[in-house]
């Protein structure tokens, strides 16, 4: 009787005592029937059976999941080393496990190793942050400014704006402060107007950033690119955006120079407990 328990959607009943599957077409596939049953008895005609396996519980450990989740850092500096395609797809193949709202499954990736498109990008975007600089300088620029100045980009915009001479420096003597020089930039998407599609690809990117740290990998989310692609048409069109998709996360991805030694200081979690 676990799959009736178990069952969500209301689909595996109990009818004269014997599970049986009553609405079959509000079945949303989760497979949550066929993991819990430890005696294999779900038969079910829409899994594929053959992802389906014993799990190796033996294999938990954590203080090796606590390790490596403190240990992860926003990487910054990778070496020029392409990562394999294959370890790219193990990579994606682990985060089509992570949960999406009602088993909608609906998150999609695009990977972009094409140097020239990389630095294409790099360029754009820092060309922008150059002209927006330049703006602010401006009558216009400094009263619009001033009356915006409790908004979150112009918040973030004055964040930025005193160190803009040294960025512009460094970029020229070849720092890429937009893409870090990664040789892999990934995007991950979801259909534009469903709800949970921003949730959906948030959960996956976060276990990617852990898989991927697990292997020696080191990311980081790069949200300029990610606000910057949800206005630039020229962005969509050179990174192939479907026009109902959206983009919520945006990451680089590479083998580190090098590696942290210690971990960082974080602000005690705010809870509220209701009790
Ligand atoms: C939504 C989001 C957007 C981010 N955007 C950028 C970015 O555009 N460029 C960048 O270098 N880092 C970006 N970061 C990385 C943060 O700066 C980083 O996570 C934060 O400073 C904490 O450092 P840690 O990731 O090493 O713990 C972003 C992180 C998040 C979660």
């Amino acid at each position: 009787m676990l799959c009736v328990e178990e069952c969500a959607s209301g689909v595996w009943r109990s009818i004269d005592k014997i599970p049986t599957p009553f609405m079959p077409e509000q079945c949303n596939f989760c497979g949550h029937c066929a993991a819990v049953c430890p005696k294999s008895a779900v038969e079910h005609k829409g899994l594929d059976e053959d992802q389906i396996r014993k799990i190796q519980k033996k294999l938990f450990n954590s203080n090796g999941y606590k390790e490596l989740v403190l240990s992860r850092r926003s990487i910054r500096q990778y070496k020029d080393k392409s990562v394999p395609e294959d370890i790219l797809k193990n990579i994606i193949d682990l985060a089509r496990y992570s949960p999406t709202a009602s088993n909608s499954q609906n998150v999609a990736y695009t990977i972009i190793t094409d140097r020239a498109l990389l630095k294409k990008i790099s360029s754009k975007l820092f060309g922008f942050g150059e002209r927006v600089d330049g703006w602010m300088q401006t009558a216009w620029g400094r009263m619009i400014l001033k009356i915006l100045r409790k908004t979150d980009f112009v918040i973030t915009l004055n964040k930025y704006k005193d160190s803009m001479d040294y960025y512009i420096a460094k970029t020229q003597e070849g720092r890429d402060f937009i893409l870090h020089h990664a040789p892999v930039l990934l995007l991950i998407h979801g259909p534009k107007n469903k709800m949970f599609s921003n949730d959906n690809c948030s959960i996956a990117s976060t276990n990617i950033i852990n898989y991927a740290h697990s292997l020696g990998l080191g990311t980081c989310y790069i949200g300029y690119l990610t606000v910057a692609i949800g206005f630039s048409k020229t962005l969509r069109r050179w990174l192939k955006i479907p026009k109902e998709r959206k983009v919520f996360v945006s990451m680089v991805l590479g083998h580190p120079c090098y590696s942290h030694s210690f971990t960082v200081p974080r602000n005690k979690p705010e809870i509220t407990w209701i009790q």
